[in-house]
């Protein structure tokens, strides 16, 4: 049975206001399909009844929980668009690990990363090409709100067609383990990964200084005050000096004005601006 216009109106209210998600009239089929297989698996007959006791429950239960997960897309790749890691391996890390030299430790943000590939093809593609940093101390932390995607991450367990998309050979081989149909990453490189869960929309928690954040593929999903905000605050726990990667069809213009593009190869990224009117050495937080 199509779901009911107050139905409707109910998760499209419930997902703006919890994961910024923009259901616009019209995206009541694929609400409907996202919801039915829940709906099935935990036994209930409609998605009417199903919304009917999540209604009713106090706070955030498990059923929201379940809702916000079907209504999240998680399409994600290996390697995803090939140039930002191009742009990676020949400019930016080579450039954060000069300036890092005495440190010995830089961090990543892979923010909405969904099941974990951008941030374990980071994770090879630092093992790969820079050997120097092998005793640092390099953190990737890779978040999602889906708790599905976050669980899935963190197992590093993928499909053979996941496996198959972006994933060259010579890598699968040398980071994953055959496990029946399925590719378990290898213990060296899952050490250099944390997932965790996270709303860009609620508090942040605590997070490192990153000198590289990547938000690719999510903020398309949002209202430009909602990017905005997440833009002012990704400033906030990037180091001045660092770097932003956007997805290719995003841009900070016409957005926040704080953030300055920078062409680097084949890739756009974003500096912040407020480097240049301040002393970096006042920005400095570690
Ligand atoms: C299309 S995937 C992009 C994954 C990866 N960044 C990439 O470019 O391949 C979008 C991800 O954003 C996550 N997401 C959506 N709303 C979010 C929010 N409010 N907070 C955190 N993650 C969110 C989804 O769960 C999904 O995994």
């Amino acid at each position: 049975m199509p779901i009911s216009p107050s139905d409707f109106e109910y998760i499209r209210e419930f997902a703006r206001e919890e994961a910024a998600i923009v259901l616009e009239p019209g995206k009541e089929y694929l609400v409907q399909t996202r919801l039915e297989p829940i709906v099935k698996e935990e036994g209930y007959d409609s998605i009417a009844s199903y919304l009917s006791k999540m209604r009713s429950e106090r706070g955030f239960s498990s059923m929201h929980s379940k809702v916000i997960d079907a209504l999240t897309t998680n399409e994600t790749l290996f390697f995803r668009d090939f140039h930002p890691f191009e742009t990676l391996k020949s400019e930016i890390l080579p450039e954060i690990i000069k300036r890092r030299s005495q440190e010995k430790k830089f961090a990543i943000w892979s923010a909405a990363s969904s099941t974990g590939q951008e941030a374990y093809s980071i994770a090879m593609l630092i093992l790969e090409n820079f050997p120097q940093v092998a005793n640092w101390e390099v953190e990737i932390v890779g978040t999602d709100l889906c708790s599905k995607a976050v669980n899935k991450a963190q197992e590093g367990l993928y499909s053979q067609l996941e496996v198959n998309r972006g994933l060259p050979l010579p890598l699968l081989a040398k980071y994953f383990k055959q496990e029946e149909k399925q590719w378990r990453i290898k213990e060296d490189l899952k050490r250099m990964v944390s997932f965790r869960q996270m709303n860009l929309i609620q508090n942040w928690g605590s997070l490192p200084t990153f000198d590289i954040v990547l938000i690719r593929n999510v903020m398309i999903y949002f209202e430009v005050e909602v990017k905005r905000r997440i833009l002012g605050e990704i400033r906030k726990v990037l180091h001045p000096e660092g770097y932003l990667f956007l997805g290719a069809s995003e841009t900070t213009m016409n957005i926040d004005s704080d953030w300055q593009p920078v062409s680097v190869g084949q890739s756009v990224l974003y500096q912040s601006k407020l480097l240049a009117d301040q002393n970096p050495t006042d920005l400095m937080r570690n």
